[in-house]
């Protein structure tokens, strides 16, 4: 699999044209410390929410490099001066209900972006994703979606999320997701080119119920602890 590492920071100003689809795979090492209590399997609910929002502040940190900002005059108490504000309108759609744990990192950073909230989860015996929930309007579609689930697996709930995006009509979507499989990052990339994939890590395998491994088990549930613990 061809795996493209976050490259130089664009231009201050982006255009339109430096929007480059890929898979990014993000070196960091605080991403690779913080990625290690995540998959322990005895970090809390608390412990754990806590690592996904730092997680997805720093992808989010990575993803939005090529947000177009444009030319603005701020008036300091000293003086005038040139600076940025954001020209698009950027929208956040978290995969319930896991996304729900990476919203606020990623409204910190941009403040006024919007919420589109999409219900999916898993079909435990088949693995394909049954849509529940959405709240997407039928019209004016956002120039960025930022998808947030911190779990790719087979990456069924990723395309079903994409292809939703698609029919709204957004031209750019970009999926944060803090562990993926191989297999889904591949099937993602081959349905949707156009799309860019940031991920904390890439792991080799997913098993015969379609979990990550190594992985994280299942997010939801740590993040929201209800996890089987009778088992
Ligand atoms: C998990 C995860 C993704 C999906 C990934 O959600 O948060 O949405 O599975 O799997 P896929 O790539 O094979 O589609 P889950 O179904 O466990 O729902 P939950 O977030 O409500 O726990």
């Amino acid at each position: 699999m061809s795996v493209t590492l976050v490259a130089e920071a664009p231009a201050i100003l982006p255009t339109t044209e430096d929007f480059m689809s890929g898979v990014f795979e993000v070196q960091h090492p605080l991403i690779a410390c913080h990625l290690t209590r995540l998959r322990d399997r005895t970090t809390p609910p608390a412990e754990f929410r806590q690592l996904v929002h730092r997680l997805a502040s720093l992808l989010a940190y990575e993803a939005t490099k090529d947000l177009q900002a444009e030319p603005v005059m701020v008036q300091t108490p000293l003086a005038k001066t040139e600076g940025r504000q954001l020209s698009q309108r950027i929208g956040l759609v978290p995969i319930l209900r896991a996304g729900l744990g990476m919203i606020d990192p990623v409204l910190e950073l941009i403040p006024m972006a919007e919420v589109w909230h999409l219900g999916l989860y898993r079909d435990e015996e088949t693995a394909q994703p049954i849509k529940y929930y959405s709240k997407l309007p039928p019209e004016r579609p956002v120039d960025v979606a930022l998808i947030l689930d911190p779990m790719l697996a087979t990456g069924g709930s990723a395309v079903d999320a994409l292809s939703t995006l698609r029919d709204w009509g957004v031209p750019h979507v970009k999926l944060l997701s803090i562990i993926a499989a191989e297999e889904g990052v591949k099937r993602v990339e081959v349905e949707f080119p156009n799309a860019q994939i940031y991920v904390c890590h890439i792991d080799p395998d997913l098993n015969d119920r379609k979990f990550i491994v190594p992985g994280l088990g299942d997010a939801g549930d740590r993040i929201f602890n209800t996890m089987d613990h009778g088992s």
